[in-house]
């Protein structure tokens, strides 16, 4: 299921990182925070158990998350989004897919993957900013199966209709969230208006 978080310090941030006179350290800053922003919402319904603590006061029952998190960025891009995110969740582990787009044939291209332990029990939280035809996001979805992962969510900054589509097709399970939809590719594969190529914006590169 599609979610886009719809919040005034969200779109004000996002309206930052689109403008395409924000240099990096702002496009970083602002990345960054939002993630924390979104990763509030996208948690809410993590389940938690009740366990027996002791207050100064008296023994009391209270709620703890029940299941381990794992946040598992999308090289490079979504790299960018993982210290907003666990600055909201510091116990969760980091898993790393390195993928890349072809840009001719808007292919993607897996080239490094590793996880923590018991990925099958985890809450798994895939982060990239950019869902464009949604094949990387599709082949991440696919990766983290294969370990075994049932609870996935896909957290992304801004989404084309195209790749929210593939996604729901191939992944109905995946709830898919989003700061922003946007209204199409463009002949090269981006997203248009969008926000240019993030792994660049992030990371300076050209
Ligand atoms: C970008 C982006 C996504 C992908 C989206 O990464 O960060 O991973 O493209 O496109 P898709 O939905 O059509 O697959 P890119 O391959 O440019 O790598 P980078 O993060 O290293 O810049
Ligand atoms: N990847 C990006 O970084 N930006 C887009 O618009 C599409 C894919």
């Amino acid at each position: 299921m599609l979610n886009v978080i719809d919040h005034p310090l969200i779109r004000h941030k996002l309206t930052v990182m689109r403008d395409k006179n924000t240099g990096t350290k702002d496009f970083r800053e602002n990345l960054d925070e939002i993630g924390g922003l979104m990763v509030y919402e996208i948690t809410r319904d993590l389940p938690t158990k009740e366990i027996e603590i002791e207050t100064p006061i008296c023994k009391t029952k209270a709620d703890t998350l029940a299941a381990p998190i794992v946040v598992a960025p999308i090289l490079r891009a979504g790299l960018g989004m993982v210290s907003g995110i666990l600055s909201i969740v510091p116990t969760a582990k980091v898993a790393h897919i390195g993928m890349y787009r072809d840009e001719e044939t808007l292919e993607p291209h897996p080239y490094f993957e590793k996880y923590p332990h018991h990925m099958e029990e985890s809450t798994v939280i895939i982060v990239d900013p950019m869902l464009a035809t949604g094949g990387s996001s599709a082949a991440a979805i696919d990766m983290v199966k294969k370990q075994g992962a049932t609870n996935i969510k896909l957290v992304c900054l801004v989404g084309a209709p195209e790749g929210v589509k593939l996604i729901e097709e191939l992944h109905p399970d995946v709830d898919i969230y989003l700061a922003a939809l946007d209204d199409h590719l463009n002949e090269k594969g981006y997203i248009v208006p969008g926000l240019g190529d993030a792994g660049d914006r992030i990371f300076g590169t050209k």
